[in-house]
């Protein structure tokens, strides 16, 4: 990794075609695939403390074992420690290239670097907010509820010390909040949005219960803590990829809503929303949100994602570009809309 300045993956989503960097970062995923004429080539995708890029390594790539010395890895898929790259710190060459209008990457070197002299953990990208200000955020919705709904709440995240594995979970492994702390800062802004639209909500005649709408929201993703792991990095379990978090959630919130002895009503009222947050059955709820409480949560989920893709692809574009990627996760292009820019 001489010569050529070390690149952040902030640094390298602003680049343009053709151009080259050096980049150091945890691996997120690495699986091997045959190309056309059964030669292996690697899908790799990597995260620093700014965030992910994926790319491939092709078959004439160069790979080296940097961790005690340097030695050129003439059959990477024969060697143990390159057979997955999960969880470790490499430091990748590559080269920024353009498929059908849209901008890829080629690493044309890979290397295993000293685990010790670069730690995993170092690489991994957090919420860009503060646990502190997350935690305060949190309280304060938890405040909001008053009595068996608050009680409840606190005999989850407090009293069954759920809470530090919860603050540090991630939401995804992509797509949106995928790095520690995303579970937190996408909980406080689904239930912040939930609250404010039940106040709307209330104050134009809809009534709705607030306790029930907070907890909701608060719980509704509960079932992430145990759909993915860090290695560091975000990863997918097995019982999230097979069993899904809508239903690992609400598993676990029916555990724990009777062991604390919750009123039957506001279980049946909590645990639809958590079953019908993701608002259809195309997206995993099994019904469709059917109270105020569920359809405000829902509507707030989306909207946290759809924000969330919004920002990732604006932060991305160079200044005076207005139309972003196509961004995959939300289906649409954004528009980085300025008033200045207006006509
Ligand atoms: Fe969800
Ligand atoms: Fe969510």
């Amino acid at each position: 990794m001489e010569e050529q300045q070390i690149r952040t993956i902030g640094e390298i989503r602003k680049m343009t075609k053709d151009e080259k960097f050096k980049v150091l970062g945890v691996v997120l995923k690495s699986s091997i695939r045959k190309d056309k004429n059964g030669k292996n080539y690697w899908d790799i995708g990597i995260m620093d403390s700014e965030g992910t890029i994926e790319g491939k390594v092709w078959s004439n790539a160069q790979w080296w074992d940097r961790r005690d010395g340097q030695t050129l890895v003439a059959e990477p898929a024969e060697a143990e420690f390159f057979r997955d790259l999960t969880g470790k710190t490499v430091g990748l060459a590559g080269q920024v290239t353009e498929f059908k209008g849209q901008l890829q990457y080629n690493f044309n070197a890979v290397s295993l670097v000293n685990q010790q002299k670069f730690p995993p953990h170092q690489f991994v990208q957090r919420s860009p907010i503060t646990e502190e200000t997350l935690e305060r955020a949190f309280l304060e919705l938890l405040e909001a509820c008053e009595g068996p709904v608050g009680d409840f709440l606190d005999f989850v995240f407090f009293k069954k010390n759920l809470w530090e594995s919860f603050k540090t979970c991630p939401a995804a492994v992509s797509h949106h909040h995928a790095y520690v702390g995303g579970l937190l800062e996408h909980t406080v802004a689904v239930a912040r949005t939930a609250k404010n639209i039940v106040e709307a909500g209330t104050a134009g005649g809809y009534e709705a219960d607030l306790p029930v709408a907070i907890a909701g929201a608060l719980l509704h993703d509960l079932g992430k803590m145990e759909s993915y792991r860090l290695v560091p990095a975000p990863v997918m379990t097995v019982a999230g990829t097979f069993h899904d978090h809508i239903v690992l959630g609400y598993s676990r919130f029916e555990a724990l809503a009777r062991e604390f002895g919750l009123d039957e009503r506001l279980f049946l009222a909590i645990g639809h929303i958590i079953v019908s947050h993701h608002g259809c059955r195309e997206y995993g709820s099994p019904v469709l949100p059917a109270t105020p409480e569920a359809m405000a949560v829902s509507a707030a989920d989306e909207m946290d994602f759809r924000l969330f893709c919004w920002k990732h692809s604006v932060d991305q574009m160079e200044d005076g570009r207005e139309i972003s990627d196509f961004n995959p996760s939300a289906q649409r292009r954004f528009w980085k809309w300025e008033q200045s820019n207006g006509v």
